[in-house]
This record gives structure tokens, sequence and C-alpha cells, in this order.
């Protein structure tokens, strides 16, 4: 992303998503304000919720029009809003309903990040502390914004780690941590959220933080409004110290359970707790990403007819290194002081860097296959249990091409994802799906970041993987994904890794699925395409029933 965009945020990087009135009203439903209640919107837009919680706030006092306005809006409600434009929008709004605005009150047109009401000095857990604290924050924080990038590190320090877990840099993840800690004791907080909050595994320090300060209610909205189409919930959480469940849709689910995933999930529930009581996937096989190349145009091919049509030549040249050249390679155009002394130093030394550059061909060559200087490429499909190699890559010399050009790349390409993976035997699945498509990955692959796969650890059978495959292409397990562990599109190699493996399973079922499936994956090699609706596989996942656990 360029400077310039960040310097003019756009309506998706303020998380700007309106909430419906239907929805503001479901939540006021649940609270019951006082003349003495202090009420934050840290986000507020053009007002969704502020005009009607000050509808509400002025039923509570008596008085002429003029003073209760006056009295609300200097004793009762707070509110922060980024947008200049929306801001103003939400003033001439009162204004319209209420009347002038009292000479002072505390909506502010800021960056809550950069905002403190200042209270009382008094002795917090933080020690000597002057932020007011709230009885009820309300509101639909930003979800997928951006931060203030001359902020951006300072946050992260402050919010990014709370009782030992990481919390994720996500716009909604640290409104929810600042407002919690806003909030008097048995002070609530009700937000409408994103519903990754629930289960993915980057949430699971929030999840954590959030049952260590109070009581979680989570509601799933079957829909939330026409702009968006993300799955949203409503948080209704109460600070009442540390808490041993969590309510879902009504169903509460206790702590322990929780804590039996690794992620904490909120998805899980007690009927699953027999398949989370043993090891994981995890302990069996290592999950890794594959390299994302930048620009596979130059270096990947499709397999037509067993031959692939190659375009370029490729030409390696040396290129001198220059600050100039580095900066337009940074993430956001940004490097550190020691970064910029280093290119400094190597600019004045003359030094160069080794690039490539794909010239085209008159003519593109054919190539049979196989051919020494291409590899079978691991891009993503749908299919399951084995597919054919459908791509190659351009390997000459172990891909002295395709690594020189990210080596000379952007910066946050010069990474090779997987690298010590490349060419092993394992499996494989497609990263976005709504389940698990996972399919047998012969040695050879140089692999690609759109199918994540997963390798045996050292010393663990061979039969184990295809138990594993086996396992994968159950019900049971992408359920289990689906519900506990990511509910996601996005199935990464860590989301693999913490499945449970089957230990439930007896050993005849379990020698009976590792026959089955090899002879499905020989099958796929011969040419057949298998689906989940194949009686095979349908039969296959029968044995990973939890049914039949021996408890
Ligand atoms: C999801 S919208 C919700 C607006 C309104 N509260 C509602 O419920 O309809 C999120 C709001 O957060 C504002 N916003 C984004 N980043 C902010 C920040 N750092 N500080 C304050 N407001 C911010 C956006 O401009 C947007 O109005």
């Amino acid at each position: 992303m360029t400077i310039a965009k960040r310097h003019r945020p756009s309506k998706r990087q303020l998380g700007q998503f309106i909430t419906p009135a239907s929805i503001v009203k479901r939540i006021l439903d649940r609270v019951n304000l006082t003349s003495e209640s202090r009420v934050l919107e840290p986000s507020f837009g053009d007002g969704e919720f502020v005009l009607p919680v000050l509808r509400l706030l002025l039923e509570k006092h008596t008085g002429g029009e003029v003073d209760r306005l006056a009295e609300a809006l200097t004793r009762n409600l707070y509110g922060v809003e980024l947008d200049g434009r929306l801001y103003r929008r939400c003033l001439r709004r009162i204004e319209a309903e209420f009347g002038p605005l009292p000479s002072s009150h505390n909506l502010v047109h800021k960056d809550f990040f950069r905002h403190e009401f200042p209270g009382e000095w008094r002795w917090g857990a933080a020690g000597l502390d002057d932020r007011l604290m709230f009885d009820l924050i309300i509101g639909n924080p930003p979800f997928g914004g951006t931060f203030d990038a001359d902020i951006e590190d300072k946050l992260d320090r402050e919010f990014g780690e709370r009782c030992g877990c990481k919390i994720k840099k996500e716009t909604y993840a640290f409104f929810i941590v600042k407002c919690v800690e806003r909030l008097k004791r048995g002070g609530r907080l009700l937000f409408i959220c994103s519903d990754t909050l629930l289960t993915i595994p980057t949430m699971r320090g929030l999840r954590t933080f959030l049952m260590n300060q109070g009581q979680v209610e989570i509601e799933r909205l079957p829909e939330f409004s026409e702009e968006t189409g993300y799955p949203m919930v409503i948080l209704d959480f109460r600070r009442t110290g540390p808490s041993d469940e969590v309510v879902r849709d009504g169903e509460p689910i206790s702590r322990t359970i929780i804590e039996m995933t690794a992620n904490a999930s909120w998805g899980m529930n007690g009927e699953l707790s027999v398949a989370f009581s043993g090891p994981t996937i995890g302990n069996f096989m290592v999950g890794s990403s594959g390299m994302t190349i930048g620009k596979n145009k130059l270096f990947v091919r499709p397999i037509v007819n067993g031959v692939i049509e190659e375009p370029y030549d490729f030409e390696f040249f040396d290129e001198p290194i220059t600050l100039e050249g580095e900066l337009a390679r940074a993430r956001l155009g940004k490097l550190s002081s020691r970064q910029r002394e280093q290119i400094l130093r190597q600019e004045r030394q003359g030094e160069t860097r080794r690039c490539v550059r794909a010239v085209p061909r008159g003519f593109p060559k054919t190539i049979i296959l196989p051919h020494p200087d291409y590899k079978p490429y691991n891009k993503s499909n749908a299919k399951i249990a084995y597919a054919p190699p459908d791509h190659m890559i351009y390997w000459r010399n172990n891909g002295e091409a395709v690594l020189t050009f990210k080596k000379s790349g952007k910066w946050y390409l010069r990474g090779v994802g997987g690298q010590p993976f490349f060419e092993r035997e394992g499996l494989t699945w497609q990263l976005i799906s709504n389940r698990l498509k996972m399919r047998y990955l012969p040695a050879g692959y140089i692999l690609d970041s759109g199918a994540p796969c997963g390798f045996l650890r050292p010393g663990v059978p061979l039969e184990e993987l295809f138990f594993i495959l086996a396992w994968t292409l159950s019900p049971l397990c992408s359920y289990i994904l689906k519900s506990v562990i990511n509910h996601t599109m996005n199935i990464q190699s860590k989301d693999f890794e913490r499945l449970p493996y089957p230990h439930w399973v007896c050993p005849e079922s379990k020698q009976q699925a590792i026959t089955r499936i090899r002879d499905l994956v020989e099958q796929a090699r011969r040419g057949r395409t298998f689906s989940f609706k194949s009686p095979e596989v349908v039969d296959l996942g029968k044995l990973f029933s939890l049914g039949n656990a021996q408890l």
C-alpha cells in the first residue's frame, strides 16, 4: 500500500460498516441506563448508537430540554469518531433532533487511540491513573481497518500482549482491549464484532484476555446488513473478573472444555471433548505454507498434453544497491535507521545485488516433460486423495532464477515460504476452502502458498501420513476444523496442526483406514477422480465416528 493511500483513509480502511437500526435496538434492549450512567461510544460514525442512547438518557433526567441535553452530553455520554465528515453529521443529527448543542460536550473528533477522557486521579491496576472509567461501552468498532502508521508500533507495544498471550494487531481487537480496560468493575461492553472472534487462532489471546477479565456472552447474527457480507456477532461482556464459562448463543461452554483446544476456541462443544483429549496432528506432522513468487507468470507454466510452453529466456545481471531502490522495495516505503545506515554503507562501497530478468523469446519453446530444468509446482486445486501435477516451475540450478527474483524484489517477498520442505513427500490442501480438500503429495514438488502442506515429523512412520489423510477427508474432521479450530475460509498450516489426531479409532479400524486410503490414492493415480460423495470416501469417513470411541 502506498503512503499516499494511507494518508487518505478509505471507508474500508476506517472499517466503516454502519449498524442497522434494528440491530442497534436489539442491543439497547439489553441495557438499563440511569441518570448516573457513564456511557462511551468509541467510534460513533454518524451516530447510529449515539442518538438512541441519547434518547434513553434524556428520559432519565428531569427539567427543561436544554438542561437535560446538557446533563446527558456532559455527564453521561462520551464518544469518539475519527472521520470528520461522519463526526459533523452526527452533531448535526443531534441538533436536528434535540436542539442546539451545549457549550461543552464529550463527543470528540479524534483517533480513539490518541484520545483519553480524563477523570479523577486514583490508584488503579496500572498505578496512579486518571483515565475515566465507564459503566457501559457500546458500538461497532472498526473491523479490518488500518492504524495510524505513526503510532502503529507504539500501539502494538501498548495493546499487543495481555496475560502472556499475543493480541493480534487488528483494529477491533485493540478497540476491545482498550475499552475493557476502561470499564468500571461490573461495567458492561456491548459491541458488534466480526465473528472471527469465535475461533480464529490469531484471536486466541483476545479470547483469553476476555475470559480473564469477565463474563462473555456471544450471539451470532444470522445477517448484518447489505453493506457487508461479513458474519457478525454481538459481544456482551461484563467486567466481573475471571470467569469459568462462555455463553454462545445461549449455550454455556465451560472454560475447561474451551482450553482443551490449542486456540481456546469459543466454537467448542462438550460432545467434541473426546476428540480433544488426546494428541493433535501437530504431534505427528508439521504444517507449512508454500512460497509466494510475486509474479507467477514469469516462472510457472500449465501442463497441456504432457508439454509446457516456455516464452522466456532468463538473464542474470548485477544492479547497484541504492537507498532509493531499497526504499521503493520496503514495506510502506519505510526502513529503520539501522537498515538505512547499512544500505548507505553498501551504496558508498559500490556493492551490487544479483538480479534476473525474463527476456521474451520470439517464439515460445515447447518443453517435453519430464525435463531437468522444471519441477512440478503444487498449485492449489479442489481435488481430493491425489491429483496429478498440472503446473511446472522453471527450477534450473535449484530454482536460481525464482530465488534471485524474490531476493532482489519487494522486501516482503524475500523469505521463501516452505523452502525446507520443497520436494518432500507429504499431504496438501486448498488454502481457501469450505472444507479440507486433502490430497497426497508425492515427493518432488515445489510448494505454492495457495496450497499449504503437512510433512511427517522425524521418526513417524509413513502409514501415519495415510491415516491422517483418511481422517482429514472425513466429515467429522472438517466439522471440527470449521466449528472449533477456525471457521473462516482460510485453512492455514497451523489449523491443520491443531486438529485432533483420531486417537479414538481402534487399531483394526486404523489399519482398515490406511489400506483403503492407499487404495484410493492408487486408483486416483491411475486416473480416477474422487469426490466427497464417492461411496469409498463416505465409508472411509465412518471409521472416524466419535460414536466408535472407547470411553
Ligand atoms: C463499523 S463503523 C461503526 C459506526 C457506528 N458506530 C455504527 O455502529 O454504525 C466504525 C467507525 O469507526 C470509525 N473509526 C475507525 N478508526 C477509528 C479510530 N481509530 N478512532 C475512532 N474512530 C474510528 C470509522 O470512521 C467508523 O465510523
